[in-house]
């Protein structure tokens, strides 16, 4: 199949990638110049795992501009940015849809794999490409997993034009099937038979992306909550949120107590889901939760923080992007505690296996080497859950520092190992005596000693 993909970010270049291996024709267009000669010498600009390698061994034609005439399929995988309201940016989205329906057959079936609006296949449809068949086609890749999430989904989900859906099922049939796939890369989620297909509507399909990012995004806040509230009370988290994860219909993935979740995606996809609700008169009232509870996290992470370190003092922050396995910083959490720490009079030096520089107006300090980020430091902060952290010497880490603080962000360190190294440890919901100011009363309602 000729299939032309829109947009070479991770979206579009995974999907160009695989559907190449998979035997298609594939051109993609990149309209950055300097992303589009990175990936035509062969290198993968996102340092996405796996992504150069697999590039190698197919063939994509990356093009500034593609005139869509002999494409069956096109994907269209631009960028939709948070707007200032809360909602998608659809500029590139509009933007390429008037290309594609000005010069694209008749016919030919437009996979959106941009987040979109819900309604916007539908309005597309009616509108700049209403010669074309417009599925809505959402992808679930993670950065980080990205090509192994596409070779291995756990399920396709497309909806739009009945008369589409063969030709959808075609363009993944040897993933549904799990024929011919790399066999380097091995599936994480482990489950046999064909991946689950299901055809519906347009609206639900883009629906069903947001439900599934606010869902995992509000699984995460409600974990952080019970972490918090386990420390204020006295119990384990990790005992309590691993006993949650036993029941299969809870799941053990998604529990990791943090200071809170970021990235391209969740940010965005929450403010762009609870603006969906809004325009329709509808009260997203447990979103709005945890998009609250998440900016929440951040700020009593900062504050704990604060409250334990003079104006002046230094922090060695250890983690830049905004989780592991990603040089990417959009929205990253370790980012945005570093510009509240600096607000508060404090130094920052960081240090991130995968992140060189940040930002010029981030005035922190990047180095090369946790041990430089850390020395003579007032306290340690872990912002990102690099399995580097992990597993850092944290004996040679208090060597260097001047003061026993260490911040848990991440709840990658096992207390007992900072306490043995000469840390004083605090997990993400900050020192234990100082995490929730309760009341004696609240204390004896709860149970806990006075
Ligand atoms: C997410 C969705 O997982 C993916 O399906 C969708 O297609 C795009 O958005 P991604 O943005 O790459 O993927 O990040 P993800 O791995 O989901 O992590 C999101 C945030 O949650 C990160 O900041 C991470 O640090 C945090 N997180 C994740 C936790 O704090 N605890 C956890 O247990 C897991």
């Amino acid at each position: 199949m000729n299939v032309t993909v829109v947009g070479a970010g991770y979206v579009g270049a995974i999907s160009a990638t695989v559907l190449a291996y998979l035997g298609d024709r594939i051109t993609c267009v990149e309209s950055d110049p300097v992303r589009l000669a990175a990936w035509r010498s062969g290198t993968d600009p996102l340092r996405e795992p796996g992504l150069g390698d697999m590039l190698r061994r197919v063939d994509v034609r990356f093009v500034p501009h593609a005139d869509f005439a002999d494409a069956d399929a096109i994907l269209v995988a631009v960028g939709t940015p948070m707007g200032r309201d809360g909602r998608p940016d659809l500029e590139q989205v509009e933007t390429a849809a008037a290309q594609i329906g000005a010069r694209a057959r008749p016919g030919a079936v437009v996979l959106m794999r941009s987040t979109v609006p819900v309604g916007t296949c539908d309005r597309l449809q009616s509108g700049p490409l209403h010669e074309q068949r417009v599925v809505s086609n959402p992808e679930f890749l993670r950065e980080g997993h990205a090509l192994r999430d596409a070779f291995f989904p756990d399920r396709i989900i497309a909806g739009g034009p009945a008369d589409a859906r063969a030709t959808v099922a075609e363009l993944y049939g040897r993933i549904i099937d799990r024929y011919g796939l790399p066999r380097d890369l091995s599936a994480d989620n482990g489950s046999s038979g064909p991946v689950p297909f299901r055809w519906m509507s347009a609206t639900s399909a883009e629906l069903a992306k947001y439900a599934a990012n606010g869902f995992l995004a509000t699984k995460l806040s409600f974990a952080n909550e019970i972490a918090n509230l386990a420390q204020a009370v006295g119990a384990d988290a990790s005992a309590v949120l691993g006993s949650m994860g036993l029941d299969p219909r809870i799941g053990s993935q998604f529990l990791r107590p943090g200071l809170g979740w970021g990235g391209s995606c969740f940010p965005k996809d929450t403010r762009a889901l609870q603006a969906i609700g809004d325009g329709m008169g509808y009260d997203f009232l447990v979103l709005k939760a945890a998009i609250e509870q998440n900016a929440r996290q951040l700020r009593g992470f900062a504050a704990a923080i604060e409250r334990e370190l003079p104006q002046g003092a230094t922090v060695g922050l250890l983690g830049l992007a905004f989780k592991a396995g990603t040089a990417d910083t959009r929205e990253s959490p370790a980012i945005a505690l570093a510009r509240l720490l600096l607000r508060a009079g404090l130094a920052v030096n960081a240090y991130d296996p995968a992140v060189r520089e940040v930002a010029g107006d981030l005035k922190i300090r990047v180095h090369s080497t946790a041990a430089e980020a850390c020395d003579a430091a007032d306290a340690v902060v872990i912002a990102t859950e690099w399995p580097e952290f992990a597993a850092i010497d944290l004996g040679a880490v208090r060597r260097l520092t001047r003061g026993d603080l260490l911040f848990d962000g991440r709840s990658v360190i096992a207390p007992a190992a900072a306490a043995a190294a000469g840390f004083r440890y605090a997990g993400p919901a900050g020192f234990s005596e100082r995490s929730i100011e309760m009341t004696a009363v609240q204390r004896l309602r709860l149970g806990t000693a006075a």
